[in-house]
């Protein structure tokens, strides 16, 4: 991958055209609002470089948005040589409001042409809503969020 084609993935996955005005419906109903650019890098920068250059680490963000986060991993992950259709094989996001959802579709396939990528993304990213335990996705994972799958919050802090 060359560098004028990377800065041409830059420039359409950070365009402006992805973001937009909230309604105050959107921002009480659902909590929509997105993680402005700079914040996402600054986040990703915090990350282990290794996360980006390994081809199968993969990567959810289970209330995407306009695809902020997934993007800015998509780029980095190209930007070590992945291939798109690699890497976004590796990208997954849940999104309850269909306009987003289909905004992160639209963002992450590059506007491709070609049908695979599609394919991949439509299995990815889906329009649903996380948090329903009734959802088919979770049958052979388990419900994340049951009582029985409960992270103690204990167990994620370092030690002292
Ligand atoms: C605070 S925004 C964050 C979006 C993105 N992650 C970002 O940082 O820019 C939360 C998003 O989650 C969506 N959302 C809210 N509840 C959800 C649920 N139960 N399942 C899936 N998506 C949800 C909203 O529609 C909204 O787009």
């Amino acid at each position: 991958m060359n560098e004028t084609y990377l800065q041409q993935v830059h420039n359409f996955l950070q365009h402006e055209c992805w973001t937009k005005k909230h309604t105050q419906t959107a921002v009480k109903q659902r909590g929509e609002v997105f993680t402005p650019p700079r914040l996402v890098s600054e986040m990703m920068d915090k990350l282990p470089p290794e996360v980006f250059t390994d081809p199968t680490k993969t990567f959810l963000d289970n209330s995407c948005g306009n695809g902020a986060f997934l993007a800015a991993v998509l780029e980095r992950k190209m930007q070590n040589g992945i291939p798109h259709k690699d890497a976004i094989k590796t990208v997954y996001g849940v999104e309850l409001d269909l306009n987003n959802c289909n905004l992160t579709k639209l963002r992450l396939s590059l506007k491709s042409a070609d049908p695979e990528v599609m394919k991949i993304i439509n299995h990815n990213v889906i329009c649903a809503d996380a948090l329903d335990s009734n959802h088919p996705g979770w049958n052979t994972a388990g419900f994340y969020w049951s009582k029985d799958n409960a992270v103690n919050i204990d167990d994620l802090r370092s030690p002292a």
